[in-house]
């Protein structure tokens, strides 16, 4: 099965021609043309602290990314070597570093991921998605003032890092073979209620994720550095989401950050019958909206996220009469539960969460920004049931489960990732016997 899919793989990267690297046609780089965070850091206390408190700083050592990328290059032969990392370790892939896969050719500047002098040095992008960045190491930093002045470097006001589309660059992965489109957080804004001109609605990346609050929280006055004056609004740097696999890395800060985050981007709401018919099936019904995300939730990869709904009714003494999506013993979500997310399939129509593999969409169930999806639920009321009814409802969230953990960093993997309880919702129901 999986030689047959390795096979299609390459004989379609062969027709179309190309190769798997996105950025293929970008000038091989020096890692001496880039300078370390810690040199900004000097200056720019603030960004270099919020940084270090970002899942950019571990784009390339983020330990459940790293494995996964071992495993994507197994699984096809090494043709995903330059391709995953243009976007996790873009200073490796064009200084020459990677492959090896195993990263241990990479040198401590290539290590820092995302990191300051490759985000500010971007001149522009060739298109959106798949690392179509156009680089210009060197002095010029490209920032958002039209009035910025510094010692150590030069600069240059650069419209494109306060837009989207800069975002864009990385945050929208489509298959690089087949084109099917797998990381989508880019496309979900655009088309999406707050990219409108309506200054009143309208909310970019950087509003939400490079302020200080879990949505819009401009103007944040304050100093871009140390030795500079104050100004009406600077950005913060730590862009945080669902937290990634922080946990694995102990990364405190991170971790109580996305818990913020991922509470500010839904509610659920409870619909419930007048009553309940003991021994009849009562239609409990929850309402899902996603109130603060600029994008679908979840987003990103989704392929190998757990966002499902956790719905639990119990009789009058607590005593459980219906469930649906609570964990097994293993702590996977039992069978039957309404999860969120895109399922693809490989090219033998096995669903997989293993996304560089995929060949089609078997499903798709997210929810675009500020709408609701509503969910049904025909809960079997027992008999001589003892009334009244408590219905317990939670939408949940973990970066990824412990089977994916396992498949992707080895068996013997025994860490879990925290599960947050993104919103809850409780109701009552009448028992009519
Ligand atoms: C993922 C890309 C990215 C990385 C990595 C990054 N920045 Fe930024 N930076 C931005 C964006 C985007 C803005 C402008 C945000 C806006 O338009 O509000 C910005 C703004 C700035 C500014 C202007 C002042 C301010 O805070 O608004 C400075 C200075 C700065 N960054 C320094 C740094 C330093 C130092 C680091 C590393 C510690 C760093 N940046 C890492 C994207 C990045
Ligand atoms: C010796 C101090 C110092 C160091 C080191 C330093 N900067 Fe700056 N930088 C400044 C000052 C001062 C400003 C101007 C701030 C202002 O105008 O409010 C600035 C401004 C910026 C801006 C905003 C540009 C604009 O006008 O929009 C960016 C982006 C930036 N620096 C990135 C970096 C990066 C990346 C590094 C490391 C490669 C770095 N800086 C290292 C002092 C420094
Ligand atoms: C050069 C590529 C690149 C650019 C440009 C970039 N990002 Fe990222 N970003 C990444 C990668 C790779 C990760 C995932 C790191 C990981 O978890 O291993 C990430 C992670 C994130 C996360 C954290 C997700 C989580 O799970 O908590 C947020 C939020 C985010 N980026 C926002 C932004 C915003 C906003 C911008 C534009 C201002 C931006 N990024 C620009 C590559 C990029
Ligand atoms: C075009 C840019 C891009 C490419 C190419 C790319 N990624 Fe990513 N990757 C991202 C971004 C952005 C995120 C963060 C999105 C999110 O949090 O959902 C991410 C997140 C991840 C995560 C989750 C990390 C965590 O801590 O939860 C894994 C694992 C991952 N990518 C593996 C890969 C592998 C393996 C490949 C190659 C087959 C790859 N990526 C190719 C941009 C990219
Ligand atoms: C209105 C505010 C808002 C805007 C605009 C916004 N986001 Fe988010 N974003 C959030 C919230 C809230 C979350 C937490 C929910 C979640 O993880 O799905 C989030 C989560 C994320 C994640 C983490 C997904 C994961 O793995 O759980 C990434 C990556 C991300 N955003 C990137 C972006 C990018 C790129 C843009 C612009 C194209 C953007 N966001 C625009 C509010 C926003």
């Amino acid at each position: 099965m999986r030689a047959l899919t390795l096979l299609l793989l390459i004989a379609a990267a062969l027709l179309a021609g190309l190769a798997l690297a996105p950025a293929a046609d970008q000038p091989t780089v020096s890692t001496s043309q880039y300078q370390a965070s810690k040199f900004c850091g000097a200056c720019h206390k603030n960004a270099y602290t919020e940084w270090q408190n970002s899942m950019h700083s571990h784009a390339s050592d983020d330990p459940f990314y790293a494995e996964a990328f071992i495993v994507a290059g197994q699984d096809t032969n090494g043709l995903t070597d330059t391709f995953c990392s243009a976007c996790h370790t873009p200073l490796g892939m064009l200084s020459g570093e990677i492959p090896p896969a195993d990263h241990s050719k990479l040198t401590a500047i290539s290590k820092q991921g995302v990191f300051c002098d490759f985000c500010h040095t971007i001149e522009g992008q060739k298109g959106i998605g798949n690392a179509q960045y156009v680089i210009a190491p060197g002095k010029v930093k490209r920032g958002p003032y039209r009035d910025g002045e510094a010692m150590a470097h030069e600069i240059a006001y650069a419209e494109f890092i306060t837009k989207p589309e800069f975002c864009g660059t990385c945050h929208d992965v489509s298959h690089p073979v087949n084109g099917l489109a797998l990381e989508t957080t880019y496309t979900e804004w655009s088309q999406g209620p707050y990219n409108t001109d309506d200054p009143k609605v309208r909310a970019t990346c950087q509003d939400c994720h490079f302020t200080p609050g879990t949505g819009v929280t401009k103007p944040n006055p304050g100093k871009a550095s140390t030795v500079s004056d104050e100004r009406p609004h600077v950005s913060t740097h730590d862009a945080v989401g669902g937290g990634g696999a922080a946990a694995l890395m102990n990364e405190t800060g991170i971790m109580e950050r996305a818990v913020k985050m991922l509470q500010a981007a839904a509610q659920i709401a409870l619909v419930l019958p007048e009553g309940a018919t003991a021994g009849q099936a009562a239609t409990v019904k929850v309402a899902v909206t996603n109130v603060g995300a600029g994008h679908s939730i979840p987003t990103g990869v989704t392929e190998l996220r757990d966002m499902w709904l956790e719905v639990i009714v119990t009789d009058a003494a607590g005593k459980q009469v219906f469930a649906s999506g609570e964990l097994d013993a293993a702590g996977e979500i039992t069978a039957g539960a309404v999860k969120y997310g895109v399922v693809v399939a490989d090219a033998a129509g096995q669903p997989t969460p293993k996304f560089w593999l995929a060949a089609s969409h078997v499903s798709d169930h997210r929810i675009p920004p500020k709408q609701t999806v509503t969910e049904t639920y025909e809960a079997p009321i027992p008999a001589g049931v003892a009334g009244p009814l408590t219905v317990k409802a939670r939408l949940r969230y973990r970066a990824a489960s412990p089977a994916l953990l396992r498949l992707l960093m080895g068996p013997d993997e025994k860490r879990t990732l925290p599960i947050t309880d993104m919103a809850t919702a409780q109701g009552e129901l009448k028992v009519l016997q």
